[in-house]
């Protein structure tokens, strides 16, 4: 059995022991603790940004926080965490460089009692994961590939058939085997674009259609760009990628840059992406990368700093809609799934600067 995890103030037990509290009276807020903030890396946007409103509203609320990068190394990663449980940190939100690497830090801090909140990325194979805070995965992949039939001309936005017959070349792309994510990622993609597929289509000249063949570690562009340059040498000789399914904005830049380094443009194929990182967006309006996929990471951090708040104060989180999709090879784990946007040319500005995102100058 695992130590209890929360840390339930006095003030609660005298609450459970008497009853609720009457009318008028106060439930106590928290103490201000410290509490540890591990992301995977600073060479992301996304993670910067998702740290430092972390930080940011755990900060408002009266607490410390330590907010340590793994710069996507897992050992460094272990490291960070066993560090915080070490100097007495009373809560653990925790994006994962490896989602399965963590089971002994975790399993520290379920012998300290701590609280563990899984962000974005669910770590696996583990019991001592209390919560977990990202958006709706699967619908990502689903909008990613969306956007590749809308790009192509399959499919009209209103979801319609569209004006293209087909058949259209197409290659795929999916993040890091070690991120519990990238699968549900390539499976929502995957479960619009196999009808197209079985029709003929889609054809995928590589022939890499299976998830473990597709992978891209540590979701890295470099990578990406080195797969996309043999698929593009091996496959394409005599004839055009039409459409790319990537995962990420980081990875598409990756690809668009084999693209362009074997003879592509000015127009190119369609490539998909997620996060809607500035570069991308600017590639998007440049008529460059054609979609993305806009994840509001300020509200994911509101959302997780509440879910923290309610955790420290030894309750359930409010916020959970999710008990079933998020199993994690031991347990399935609570969570709270937010909504991403698909975004493409038509409505960037629209869904990026007019929800102050972004300013105009920043995608200039
Ligand atoms: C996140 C994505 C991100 C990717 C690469 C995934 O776990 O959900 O938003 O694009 O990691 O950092």
């Amino acid at each position: 059995m695992r130590s209890p995890k929360f840390v339930v103030p006095v003030i609660a037990l005298l609450v459970a022991a008497c009853g609720a509290p009457a009318a008028g009276q106060q439930v106590k807020q928290p103490e201000s603790a410290l509490v540890g903030v591990t992301m995977p890396t600073t060479t992301s946007q996304r993670w910067l940004s998702d740290g430092e409103n972390i930080k940011r509203d755990l900060e408002s609320r009266g607490h410390k926080v330590d907010l340590q990068y793994a710069e996507n190394d897992v050992a460094t990663q272990i490291k960070q965490v066993q560090g915080q449980i070490s100097a007495g940190a009373k809560l653990l939100i925790i994006a994962s460089v490896d989602g399965s690497a963590l089971t002994q830090p975790l399993l520290m801090a379920a012998e300290a009692g701590i609280p563990v909140i899984a962000y974005d990325r669910l770590l696996r194979g583990s019991p001592n994961v209390d919560f977990y805070a990202t958006f709706e995965n699967f619908r990502v992949g689903i909008y990613q590939a969306e956007s590749l039939l809308t790009g192509l001309g399959l499919r009209n936005p209103d979801g319609s058939p569209g004006p293209a017959p087909g058949p259209f070349n197409i290659e795929l792309f999916a993040g890091s085997a070690d991120d519990n994510n990238s699968a549900f990622f390539f499976n929502g993609a995957m479960s619009a674009l196999k009808p197209y597929i079985d029709e003929k289509k889609l054809v995928v000249r590589s022939g890499q259609t299976e998830f473990q063949a597709v992978t891209t570690l540590r979701w890295d562009g470099e990578t990406a760009r080195k797969r996309m340059d043999e698929i593009l040498t091996t496959a394409y000789r005599r004839i055009k990628v039409n459409g790319v399914l990537s995962p990420y904005d980081g990875i598409s830049l990756g690809i668009l840059a084999s693209l362009k380094a074997n003879g592509y443009g000015p127009a190119y194929p369609v490539v998909t992406g997620q996060d809607a990182e500035v570069d991308s967006v600017k590639s998007i309006i440049a008529g460059e990368q054609y979609s993305t996929i806009y994840k509001d990471t300020r509200e994911l951090a509101t959302a997780t700093a509440s879910m923290a708040e309610a955790v420290l104060k030894g309750r359930t989180p409010p916020q959970l809609n999710n008990l079933n999709d998020y199993e994690n090879g031991v347990k399935i784990v609570p969570a709270f799934l937010l909504n991403p946007v698909s975004v493409d040319k038509s409505n960037y500005h629209k869904v990026l600067v007019e929800s102050g995102y972004y300013t105009d100058e920043q995608l200039r």
